[in-house]
């Protein structure tokens, strides 16, 4: 084929094997390419993927112009623009919350940087362009409150629960229900209940993403959640000391048992970059959670190192500050992103994870 007889059809036959991350279907019989040009001196391609997507949008328009590459003569010069494509979220029976994903944040043990991750990873993708809800399925030690800085009771309309809405965020948690200090005494229905209306009775609106603040450790809250919705998977937070790790081997097994997939591992506390003289110090060694992840195949999704700024930020309700910092935000960007693709690679590799659990 001489270059100046490529044909639109040519164009488009080539991307009939390019599929759309979100759905895993060809990008041709979606509709998702609104135009192709081809001229003397290339051709262009406008690529439209949803909010969804967002955190991988440069990695799949360059698996575009590669698509192409590959497929089209030798030389021709190759753009890919992305746009906008709307493809509302499906409803999930029987509680009605129309989320695209659902993720799933925990580790072994507590105290190391759940709620942070939780929270940073949902400005993250909301930073992308995707819509974000938050739940704080930490009952007993709700935090999430305290990180993104508001306490407000939630509204009430047509006898469903708002979400209460911070930077753009829908969020919910028991921290707006119930008062600071109020001795709670949960038993294992009473939390199992609660959770299921914080998810079903809650009017969250149409999400591409809901992340789920886990407690520590306890299995409960995991199962609670494997019966009540379809959860893409899960992301094990850890720090790096060897019995952290062990924590994490066992929020992995966890998650494994309640059949919910497992999207990666973060490394927090990683190492402390000195701001004084820039030197790193690995306070609690480094690296131990990728190479546990490897020996595990598991993904690893990225590491944060400890960050003063980040601890000050939570303390002050300003965890979306995390996104606004060019340092931070680079961590919290790359899991996100990392994250995404490993919801892509789960969907393909086990199609039928995806399935609605009975209840
Ligand atoms: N990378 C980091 N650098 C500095 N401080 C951090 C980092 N990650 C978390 N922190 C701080 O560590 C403390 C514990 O973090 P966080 O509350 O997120 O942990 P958690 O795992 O959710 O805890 P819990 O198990 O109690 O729910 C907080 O004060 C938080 O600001
Ligand atoms: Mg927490």
């Amino acid at each position: 084929m001489s270059e100046s007889a490529l044909q639109q059809s040519d164009v488009e036959q080539a991307l009939a094997d390019f599929n759309d991350p979100e759905t895993g279907r060809s990008v041709v019989r979606t509709e998702q390419v609104p135009s192709i040009e081809v001229a003397a001196d290339g051709v262009q391609v406008r690529l439209a993927l949803t909010s969804w997507a967002g955190p991988i949008r440069q990695a799949v328009q360059a698996d575009c112009i590669e698509h192409l590459r590959s497929r089209l003569p030798q030389g021709t010069s190759i753009e890919v623009e992305i746009v906008e494509h709307h493809r509302p979220a499906e409803r999930v029976a029987p509680i009605g919350l129309a989320v695209k994903s659902v993720v799933a944040v925990g580790s072994g043990k507590g105290g190391v940087g759940k709620s942070t991750v939780a929270a940073s990873l949902a400005y993250a993708l909301q930073n992308s362009g995707a819509k974000v809800g938050l739940l704080d399925a930490d009952v007993y030690g709700p935090s999430i409150p305290h990180i993104v800085g508001i306490k407000q009771k939630p509204a009430i309309a047509d006898n469903r629960i708002q979400p209460v809405e911070k930077d753009g965020l829908s969020l919910m948690s028991m921290g707006f229900i119930i008062d600071e200090g109020a001795a709670v005494i949960w038993r294992g229905p009473m939390l199992d209940r609660s959770i299921k209306q914080m998810l079903g009775d809650t009017n969250w609106g149409e999400l591409d993403y809901l992340i789920v603040d886990m407690p520590p450790g306890t299995g409960d809250v995991a199962i609670t959640l494997s019966q009540s919705l379809p959860i893409s998977g899960a992301v094990v937070v850890c720090t790096p000391q060897d019995v952290a790790l062990l924590d994490a081997v066992k929020a992995i097994a966890m998650f494994h048992k309640v059949n919910i997939p497992m999207l990666g591992v973060v490394e927090n506390m990683s190492y402390f970059l000195c701001p004084d003289n820039g030197k790193r110090y690995d306070i609690f060694g480094s690296g131990g959670a990728r190479e546990k992840a490897i020996e595990l195949g598991v993904p690893f999704l990225g590491e944060v190192p400890i960050d003063i700024a980040i601890r000050e930020r939570g303390d002050a309700g300003e965890t979306s500050a995390n996104l606004s910092d060019e340092e931070t935000s680079r961590y919290f960007q790359t899991i996100a992103a990392q994250m995404v693709h490993s919801i892509v690679k789960q969907r393909v590799d086990q199609p039928s994870m995806s399935s609605l659990p009975v209840l």
